[in-house]
């Protein structure tokens, strides 16, 4: 009789664990799932899905960035008619063709000091696509597939992100042509393309 009632009494205190022991474990498991978001523990739908995008935003904005030009001989040389664009734009080969046809420069024979050339060369091809980190530089060495255009807007990657822009638009006075990258990306010179910081001008 007395084996029986310990016997129940342990078996009692054995649930008592057993449910404090699974009421901890669920209660982890609600506060691990909060942990997913960094931004606050509201479990409303929407406002998950706008901290996320916010997040994404966040991750991207450095990634699209190629940084700015900072050689001198070249922003000097080679920003006398157009924006400087950023080594990182194209592809060494590329960079290596345009140095070597200067004479016949969409129509401009470029005139540039032999010394100043090379100094310019190897800045660019140094800081080409491939040698650069960052997601654009590797999205344009990707999209490419080993060509080496003249152009940046030749780059497949590029043209597929500016395909939905009217042609009309690339001639509006306020823009020139596709090639004046800052007319649209008013934070180009900092090197950031990112689709937050693009306005078309009227
Ligand atoms: C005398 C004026 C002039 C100078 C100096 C000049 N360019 Fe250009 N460049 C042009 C013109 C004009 C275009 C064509 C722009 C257009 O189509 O709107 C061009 C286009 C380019 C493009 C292609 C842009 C695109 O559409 O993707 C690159 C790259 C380029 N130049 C690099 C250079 C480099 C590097 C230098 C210096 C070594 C240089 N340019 C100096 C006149 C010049
Ligand atoms: C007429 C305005 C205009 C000009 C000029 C222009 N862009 Fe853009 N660009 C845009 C717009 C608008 C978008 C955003 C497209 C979208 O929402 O997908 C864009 C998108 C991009 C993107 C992708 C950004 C992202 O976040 O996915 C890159 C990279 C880019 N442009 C680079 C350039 C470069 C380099 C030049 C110059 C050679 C240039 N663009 C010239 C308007 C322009």
């Amino acid at each position: 009789m007395r084996g029986i009632r310990q016997f129940s009494f342990l078996l009692g205190i054995g649930c008592l664990m057993s449910f404090f022991v699974l009421a901890s474990a669920i209660a982890d498991e609600g506060r691990g799932s909060r942990h997913g978001n960094d931004f606050d523990s509201s479990d409303d739908d929407s406002t998950q899905h706008r901290n996320r995008h916010r997040q994404s935003h966040r991750n991207r904005h450095g990634e699209q960035s190629v940084g700015a030009v900072e050689d001198p001989t070249y922003k000097e040389q080679c920003g006398a008619c157009h924006f400087v664009y950023q080594p990182a734009l194209l592809p060494s080969g590329s960079w290596h063709k345009i140095i070597s046809n200067l004479e016949d420069h969409n129509g401009n024979n470029v005139a540039i000091e032999e010394a100043a050339k090379n100094t310019i060369a190897e800045y660019l091809t140094n800081n080409a696509a491939e040698n650069s980190s960052g997601e654009l530089a590797t999205l344009i060495t990707q999209s490419l597939l080993g060509e080496t255009p003249m152009r940046i807007t030749e780059i497949p990657y590029i043209r597929r992100k500016h395909h939905d822009i009217p042609k009309d638009v690339f001639q509006r006075e306020s823009v020139g042509s596709s090639s004046n990258c800052v007319a649209c990306h008013f934070t180009a010179e900092q090197g950031i393309y990112d689709d937050d910081f693009v306005r078309i001008p009227e």
